[in-house]
């Protein structure tokens, strides 16, 4: 275990001082009600910043999954790469029958609507654009780093992998919903949101069960307690950090490693970096209400209040996302068990 980090509080004294309208004296720093505030206040500080370092030491320590496939992270470093272009991509592509077939697959499906048949993989990434492909590609590989062999009383990986299909085609269609073009983006960030749990998994099974056998549901799925407070309790840290070190240490964009960090309340967030946390936001309560599934990490499962304010969104239709869940992942590639 790490030695917790230790930030400095000057800053927060410095403005707790202006902000009580207190000066800067040895009487007022040693006022038992400055002390004890500026206590509580460092507390959050580094209990945060100690989490994300447990995150870090946690991800740091695990092997098979913190890999992804070899394809996969080349074709990540060719859409960093600016001197790359689309005919780099598509020798990577080419190489790969599997991941060939399957782009195929999606740019033909009815989710993206094309006019005729793409038989190309040249014509899908001009059609789909560099990102996109690079996201499919992402989404198609981490189907191949899970193992499925855990089971628990009410805890199964393979549901776990279902509610993370699930939630990469709701937030997919919460972004079309809003608008925006990044719906591969969005699909992504949604599979990724609860990977965390994934490398708890693997990081420590014990506790994990120990963790997940003494959370207790009702007939709807509720948790009787905030699994994010029983993983700070357990393990220092919770799922959203430690998904969020895993993107940032597999160079993913900036709005999936937030996506993951702040799916439970993306309201910390502002301007276009909250965007995707909040499609997946709602993406993750939309799917709790199907039957089965993981909602084990909603103690309450409501959007939050702003959610559809901060995506403009004034009439949604959730009926309509959650008929169109299956259909979405098949076309992305993806089948859900029944
Ligand atoms: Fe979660
Ligand atoms: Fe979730």
């Amino acid at each position: 275990m790490p030695e917790p980090v230790v930030r400095t509080s000057a800053f927060t004294e410095r403005h707790l001082k202006s902000a009580l309208h207190l000066v800067d004296t040895e009487e007022v720093n040693r006022h038992p009600f400055f002390m004890e505030i500026t206590g509580l206040l460092m507390c959050d500080i580094d209990f945060d910043s100690n989490a994300h370092q447990v995150a870090r030491d946690i991800v740091g320590g695990i092997d098979h999954m913190a890999t992804l496939p070899e394809v996969t992270l080349r074709i990540i470093d060719i859409i960093e790469d600016p001197s790359s272009s689309a005919r780099d991509l598509h020798r990577v592509v080419s190489s790969d029958p599997a991941l060939s077939s399957r782009i195929l697959k999606v740019v033909n499906s009815s989710f993206y609507g094309m006019p005729r048949q793409i038989g190309s993989i040249n014509r899908s990434i001009s059609l789909l654009g560099l990102n996109a492909v690079k996201n499919l590609a992402i989404a198609a590989s981490l189907g191949r780093i899970f193992r499925f062999d855990r089971s628990l009383s009410h805890f199964r990986v393979r549901d776990l992998w279902d509610h993370s299909m699930s939630t990469a085609a709701a937030s997919c269609l919460v972004a079309r919903c809003n608008g925006s073009k990044s719906t591969d983006e969005a699909f992504l960030a949604g599979l990724l949101h609860d990977i965390g749990f994934f490398v708890e998994l693997q990081h420590d099974s014990a506790s994990f069960t120990s963790m997940m056998e003494s959370v207790v549901v009702d007939r709807n799925g509720t948790p009787d307690v905030d699994l994010l407070e029983l993983e700070l309790e357990t393990f220092k840290t919770d799922h959203q950090a430690i998904g969020a070190v895993l993107c940032e240490q597999w160079k993913f964009p900036r709005s999936l490693v937030s996506a993951t960090a702040h799916h439970h309340d993306p309201s910390v967030l502002t301007g276009d970096e909250s965007l995707v946390p909040w499609f997946v936001h709602v993406g993750d309560h939309l799917v709790a209400h199907r039957p089965g599934g993981f909602r084990l990490d909603l103690i309450e499962n409501s959007i939050h209040e702003h959610a559809l304010e901060a995506l403009g969104i004034i009439d949604a239709d959730f009926q309509g996302i959650l008929d169109q869940i299956d259909g979405v992942c098949g076309d992305m590639g993806f089948s859900i068990a029944a």
